[in-house]
């Protein structure tokens, strides 16, 4: 007689049992988790809300990707990127050795806290800004120093600053989101640690007027700076995961110790590299969100905005009436999407807020859309 089939409680019930989740070390059972900016799946939405490049990739990014699954997708991929490191080494004015692929921008900077940053050691960033810093911190059971902006999003000091000097890393997002401005190069020297790394998050470091390569890593400060970048946003390709970080060979070494052996498949460094080879196209696309970014940013100002000058792929912005949370309710039932932040404990008081509207640069149809529809709201 055959034995009785037994069913398995699915996974989700497991996770229900509230003594399987003590298992988890006690930082994770505390923390929040990320939460991702909306990614609707139905189509019919002017998405504005996670700074995606509203334009496609390079052609030859498809033909790439093609190529490559027509290849050998039973073997593993190169485990250290050689044709992608080459070409952004060549981009950078570097060697290969300064080039660390990985699986998006987010993972070089969790290989990063995990390199650097022992449980109990300090991480500083500007607040607010990019919010994951903090969520990698609490996974490490790291301490985090916010380095608190002043309403116009800078920096109230002119000195490297005590928090700073005791950091291990102080991760600096150039140009910050959500706010979109650029810190000065002078700037940056206060905020590099003492006995730590400046981490410059270049995420949007295409996108100012006079965007940077490697010349910050050739300067004084250099040797303990690492610069990361992402294909997401310039070069358009979000959907498949792929940045890398610039730095020093000896702090890249030490890092590759730490990543996943194929952390980067085949298919996306195939893109990733036909991308970043391919400049002219991304240079066009970058053209194009910048002459958006001017009329938005001016259209918002006559609609009563106050508008951040922005020097990245998106706009930080607060409405006349102060009613940021209503305005982006109003929007998602147009089907509208842009990113409503609120971060508590900005100011002096305890409970001091700021909000606003964090507004993606889309095509010029997407946002004569976002325009028309403030101007109805406004009436
Ligand atoms: C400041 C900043 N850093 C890093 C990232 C993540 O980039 P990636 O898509 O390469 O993981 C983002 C994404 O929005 C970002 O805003």
């Amino acid at each position: 007689m055959s034995s009785p089939i037994k069913v398995s409680p699915s996974a989700s019930d497991l996770c229900r049992e509230s003594d399987l989740m003590s298992l988890f070390r006690p930082a994770v059972d505390a923390m929040q988790g990320y939460l991702p900016g909306e990614q609707p799946t139905e189509a019919g939405w002017v998405k504005l809300n996670t700074n995606e490049n509203p334009y496609p990739p390079s052609p030859e990014v498809r033909n790439a990707i093609v190529a490559a699954a027509e290849g050998r997708l039973n073997v593993y991929p190169d485990p250290l990127v050689k044709s992608f490191r080459e070409s952004a080494a060549e981009l950078f004015g570097v060697d290969a050795e300064w080039i660390l692929p990985g699986n998006g921008s987010d993972e070089n900077l969790t290989i990063l806290m995990r390199s650097f940053v022992e449980s109990g050691e300090q991480i500083a960033y500007p607040y607010p800004s990019y919010v994951l810093y903090e969520t990698l911190a609490e996974i490490q059971g790291a301490k985090v120093a916010r380095l608190p902006l002043t309403p116009e999003w800078k920096f109230d000091w002119k000195i490297t600053d005590p928090r700073v000097a005791a950091s291990k890393l102080t991760f600096i997002p150039n140009p910050n989101s959500p706010s979109g401005n650029r810190w000065s190069d002078e700037e940056l020297q206060w905020l590099t640690p003492e006995k730590g790394i400046l981490v410059l998050d270049e995420a949007y470091g295409d996108f100012p007027d006079k965007p940077h390569k490697a010349e910050l890593l050739h300067s004084g400060i250099g040797k303990r700076m690492v610069i990361t970048r992402t294909l997401s946003k310039s070069y358009s390709l979000a959907g498949i995961r792929f940045g890398f970080a610039v730095a020093h060979p000896d702090l890249i070494a030490g890092m590759r110790k730490v990543k996943d052996s194929y952390n980067c498949d085949s298919l996306s460094i195939a893109a990733a590299t036909a991308a970043i080879r391919d400049q002219v196209w991304m240079l066009k696309n970058r053209e194009k969100i910048l002459a958006t970014r001017e009329r938005l940013e001016q259209s918002l100002r006559e609609l009563g905005f106050h508008v951040t000058p922005s020097q990245a792929n998106f706009v930080w912005c607060t409405p006349p009436g102060d009613n940021s949370g209503e305005l982006y309710e109003a929007l998602k039932a147009r089907k509208i999407l842009v990113r409503y932040m609120k971060f508590p404990y900005c100011g002096p008081e305890e409970n001091e807020l700021r909000e606003g509207l964090r507004i993606s640069i889309g095509t010029d149809g997407e946002i004569d859309m976002l325009l028309n529809a403030l101007k109805q709201l406004a009436s």
